[in-house]
């Protein structure tokens, strides 16, 4: 087997000019390489941890020969990540002539900034749904800007300025248009097929050729830190000061980004982000698309990935209780060798995971429901956008021809130590005529099932009256009940 060849430093393209570093840490956030060591301090630091969007700057990536520029929050975002892409920060905005960008102009007229600490990150974050959807809706807008915190505007100045931009500049003209040809050329460029080793002791990281040179690293060394999209590992160094070396960032590996559908089943790749997965499962699973609008912000979703999701083990992550409703499976790998098991056999216990040392997630496979099935995922919180979950509810129903359940999955997140089946209500509606009455009778077997605790999320008598009261929901809704939900645009 050829040897893989190492690189010592770091590329990537940064506004205009071509980067090469050699001394960075693991832990180094772009949001701190930007403003402490190149001064370009229109990037803020609000929150630290991917919340308030103050730290919005685009990220651009080859994928499938295509250059594809996404906004991501520079606080939780690590330098090692960014081998073979383009970083635009605010600083890089110019309009024709020397003007403002269309975005700031439009931001300007139409009052869309006060104090100003936010304004930057709202810029980017528009910036980049500009690019992508030049005329967009309402809808499209806030969903753009989920991510974006602003204390002064009451935001609705900002949403006129967000539909006003094309009037200021169209754009085929943006820089980053007119430019793209010899940008994806140059990042081709960067593109040697080496792995990055940079550092030692407590300052070492690793960035791998491809998904085998990966599989050998974390063989050689079980003990290093996985690091996907980091927007839970970036949260381990901002807010709790953890040492991740040496850390082997995995979000640039394509072989680990593919989507792909065999006999009614979609595999994942465990570094496929949820802006990645979006169009394939959402369109396939409809149910799964608003459960990953409200997934963080876009920022977060376009760096988060499934993999991490389920590999971080939380109770309270969003994707785990659906695909265990789905049957999903999942393959892990060691070196060369695979193994495949149910999702819901990963949980272990709190904190503990099926992951043997020097192994990772590699994919995950996803049966479609088939058809006259009905599957329904509910995600209940304090705030709609941008929060994390109290009680996840996933139910996945088959009936049979005389209205009788057939087969029923229902799991849960945010009602045990790890995501769970709730097995006792399904045996307790297994086989049973699905009326009112069988729902009523399975509920009372719920505690069963969970015991639900109290935290700052809810109460744990809230989470068991949720978690119960989902399953009437989802009773309704394949009844043929309409169950109002209220869509983003009403209440606006
Ligand atoms: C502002 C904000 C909002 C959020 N909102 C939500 C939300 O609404 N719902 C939700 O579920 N989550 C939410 N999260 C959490 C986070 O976005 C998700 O858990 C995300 O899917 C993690 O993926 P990642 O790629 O960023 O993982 P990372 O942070 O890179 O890694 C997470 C964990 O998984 C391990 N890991 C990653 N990939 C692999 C692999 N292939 N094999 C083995 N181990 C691996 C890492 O070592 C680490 O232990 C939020 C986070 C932030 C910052
Ligand atoms: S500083 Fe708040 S999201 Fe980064
Ligand atoms: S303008 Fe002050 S925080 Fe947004």
């Amino acid at each position: 087997m050829a040897k893989t060849r190492v690189r010592t430093e770091l590329r990537f393209m940064l506004n205009g000019g071509d980067v090469a570093l050699s001394d960075v840490g693991p832990d180094e956030t772009l949001l701190d390489y930007l403003r402490l060591r190149r001064a370009l301090r229109g990037t803020k630091e609000g929150c630290a941890e991917g919340d308030c969007g103050a730290c919005t700057v685009l990220v651009g990536k080859l994928s499938s020969g295509k250059l594809v520029y996404e906004s991501v929050n520079a606080c939780i975002r690590f330098m090692g990540s960014l081998d073979g892409c383009h970083v635009v920060t605010v600083e890089h905005l110019r309009g024709e002539g020397g003007k403002l960008h269309p975005v700031q102009q439009a931001m300007v007229d139409f009052h869309g900034s006060q104090c100003g600490f936010c304004t930057p990150g709202f810029v980017m974050s528009l910036y980049a749904l500009w690019m992508r959807s030049p005329e967009p809706a309402v809808a499209a807008i806030e969903k753009a800007l989920q991510g974006n915190l602003c204390r002064c505007t009451g935001y609705e100045a900002i949403v006129r300025a967000a539909k006003a931009i094309s009037t200021y500049g169209q754009v085929a003209k943006d820089p980053l248009a007119v430019e793209r040809k010899h940008m994806i050329a140059r990042l081709t460029g960067l593109r040697d097929g080496a792995r990055v080793e940079i550092g030692e002791g407590k300052r070492r990281f690793i960035v791998p050729a491809d998904v085998d040179d990966f599989a050998a690293v974390l063989d050689k060394e079980p003990a290093a830190t996985i690091v996907a999209g980091s927007t839970d590992v970036g949260l381990w160094v901002t807010k709790h000061m953890r040492d991740i070396s040496p850390a082997v960032f995995i979000g640039g590996l394509d072989g680990l980004r593919g989507i792909s559908e065999e006999k009614g089943v979609v595999t994942i790749g465990a570094g496929v982000t949820y802006t990645e997965a979006f169009s394939t499962l959402a369109k396939r699973i409809p149910a799964l698309g608003p459960l990953f609008d409200r997934i963080g912000g876009e920022q977060v979703r376009n760096m988060g990935t499934i993999g991490g999701n389920i590999a971080n083990g939380s109770p309270i992550g969003d994707t785990p209780p659906p695909l265990i409703a789905l049957g999903a499976t999942l393959t892990l790998r060691k070196g060369k060798k695979r193994r495949t098991i149910p999702l819901e056999e990963f949980f272990i216990a709190y904190g503990k995971q099926d992951r043997k040392p020097g192994e990772f997630v590699e994919a995950v496979h996803v049966p479609l429901p088939a058809k006259g099935a009905r599957f329904a995922v509910h995600k209940v919180t304090k705030r709609r956008d941008e929060d994390i979950t109290a009680t996840l509810g996933a139910f996945h129903l088959a009936l049979a021809k005389d209205g009788t359940v057939a087969s029923i999955r229902i799991a849960y997140g945010g009602m045990a130590a790890t995501p769970k089946r709730a097995k006792a209500v399904e045996a307790a509606l297994a086989g049973k005529p699905w009326t009112e009455a069988t729902i009523e009778a399975a509920i009372s077997v719920y505690d069963a099932d969970f015991t639900p605790l109290t935290d700052m999320r809810a109460t744990a008598e809230y989470r068991a009256l949720a978690a119960k009261n989902l399953l009437r929901r989802f009773f309704a809704e394949t009844s043929g009940e309409q169950v109002a939900t209220v869509t983003r645009q009403e209440a606006a």
